[in-house]
């Protein structure tokens, strides 16, 4: 026999060392959410570089004991965590990774399935499909929409692009972009407030930055329709083609909903293929008093949100909806004879609707979380994000030196120190990135900033799950003796 196949050193780490390891680190996890993060500051405290210089050049040649690599995340990798799974975390968007969520995403590692056909793990495929379906009812979307999971809004819009340029008939899989003069420039348009991923997604499919067309937002920061309307016949009138519309749920600086019935009516008589992005927002309209917030969205042909976002799921899973699922497929089914299966054709093969070919199971960790909740405990804990986000608008809306600066639809607030008279635009930005600079040392909670109409914006997005009035009375404290000191200085 070879000296391989007797080695002793095959196989997984020992059982028992895993269990040991595995019982310790739960209970780590348990304490860890049932504290909110809240024994370690907020945001990291290490300088770029403090990370890497403690971790050896290279990888260990002889195993080394679990105790030890759980020793160095303690005290290596854990100091250079900032926790977004903190209770004072309100930077972007507050996300939560549950309980629930964690759970599933043990059982995902542990089975390691990859669902990229059903054929290769039936439940991965029958379970997002079925769980899509309950999410999308959740929110109100009609039936008529199919949903899938990708990593994140970017690439979900993304596919939701490569799917319009499919549409459009201009046999672009086929032959694509290079070199052909039969090609008109083509135009993707949004909101001057849509996420920067949208004009990535531009890049990646070669229509290019110059592609994206930012139409004008009004006074609450919504997609002016009208703006729209001129451009596309601008565009047209200048041999341009228009291709898609992205329209925002909730955009990135101020969970603006732009006005998406009427954009789908301006869609439907141009022929335009109309993407939502509801990254954030869409997990609102759980709550029947938010569902105002998708008016239009059933006329869409593609729709994300994000439950990494708002939905207590841990990073990453985003779901992705279309009426047009044959096109998603049109765009990018590839199936070499070794992906084919006796099933291929009679069933859904997520792989025929993305770049990917490798799937994690995600919707294990939507599952759970959905029901460990349940719809009504998932509307109680937005309900509570929101009200605190009320509480804290209102807060700034009385406070002498600070003022609100966009309206608060659902659970971001995006305010200022107003600056003395005598200050000019430039002096009240630096006053705010220094009072944005002195909340954020505190280690007690973590905010972020936008530049919205008035310039730089201070940003505090409450969802997680940890998050209490508490919190919220502590940054208001911690934001007065800041700003006092400041001011006084
Ligand atoms: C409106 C909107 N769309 C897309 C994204 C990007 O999300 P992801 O990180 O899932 O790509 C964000 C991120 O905050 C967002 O606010």
């Amino acid at each position: 026999m070879s000296k391989d196949l007797e080695s002793p050193v095959t196989g997984d780490i020992p059982t028992a060392d895993f269990r040991r390891q595995a019982h310790r680190m739960i209970d780590w996890i348990a304490d860890y959410l049932e504290a909110g993060g809240r024994p370690y500051p907020v945001l990291a405290r290490v300088k770029p570089g403090e990370v890497s210089s403690r971790l050896p050049a290279r990888a260990p040649e002889d195993p080394e004991p679990l105790d030890a690599v759980w020793e160095d995340f303690l005290t290596t990798v854990l100091p250079g965590v900032t926790h977004w799974n903190h209770a004072g975390f309100m930077a972007y968007f507050g996300i939560t990774g549950s309980g629930p969520g964690v759970l599933g995403e043990l059982l995902s590692a542990a089975l390691n399935v990859n669902g990229m056909l059903w054929k290769t793990c039936p439940s991965a495929t029958e379970l997002e499909l079925v769980v899509l379906d309950w999410l999308r009812d959740a929110i109100g979307l009609p039936a008529g929409f199919f949903g899938f999971l990708t990593d994140t809004a970017s690439i979900s819009s993304l596919l939701a692009l490569a799917a319009a340029r499919e549409a459009a008939g201009l046999e672009i899989r086929e032959r694509g972009m290079s070199g052909r003069t039969d090609l008109p420039p083509l135009r993707v348009y949004a909101s001057d407030q849509a996420h920067s991923s949208i004009a990535k997604a531009c890049i990646t499919l070669g229509l290019g930055l110059d592609s994206t067309r930012a139409i004008p937002h009004d006074e609450e920061y919504r997609m002016d329709p009208d703006a729209l309307d001129a451009a596309i016949a601008e565009d047209r009138a200048a041999g341009i083609r228009p291709l898609a519309v992205v329209a925002t749920v909730g955009t990135t600086s101020t969970t603006s909903v732009d006005p998406v019935a009427k954009i789908a009516g301006i869609c439907q008589r141009e022929g335009l293929w109309l993407h939502v992005d509801a990254a954030y927002a869409g997990s609102a309209a759980i709550c029947p008093e938010k569902r105002w917030c998708l008016k239009g969205c059933e006329r869409a042909d593609s729709f994300v949100f994000n439950p990494h976002k708002w939905l207590f799921t841990p990073i990453d899973a985003s779901a992705l909806y279309t009426r047009h699922p044959e096109t998603f497929k049109r765009a990018f089914s590839l199936v070499p004879e070794y992906l084919t299966t006796p099933e291929s054709g009679t069933v859904v093969d997520l792989m025929d609707y993305g770049v990917q070919l490798g799937r994690r199971f995600r919707a294990l960790k939507l599952w759970w979380v959905l029901r460990a909740f349940g719809l009504e405990g998932i509307r109680a804990r937005l309900r509570h994000h929101m009200a605190m986000a009320q509480s804290f608008a209102g807060w700034i809306d009385r406070h002498p030196l600070l003022e609100r600066l966009a309206p608060v639809p659902f659970s971001v607030v995006n305010f200022r120190a107003s600056g003395p008279p005598s200050f000019s635009g430039q002096q009240v930005d630096e006053l705010n990135l220094e009072l944005l600079k002195r909340v954020n040392a505190s280690g007690e909670v973590y905010i972020s900033h936008t530049r919205l109409d008035a310039g730089i914006a201070l940003h505090v997005a409450v969802g997680n799950l940890h998050t209490t009035p508490a919190e919220i009375a502590r940054l208001e404290t911690v934001i007065d003796e800041e700003l006092t000191c400041l001011l006084n200085r």
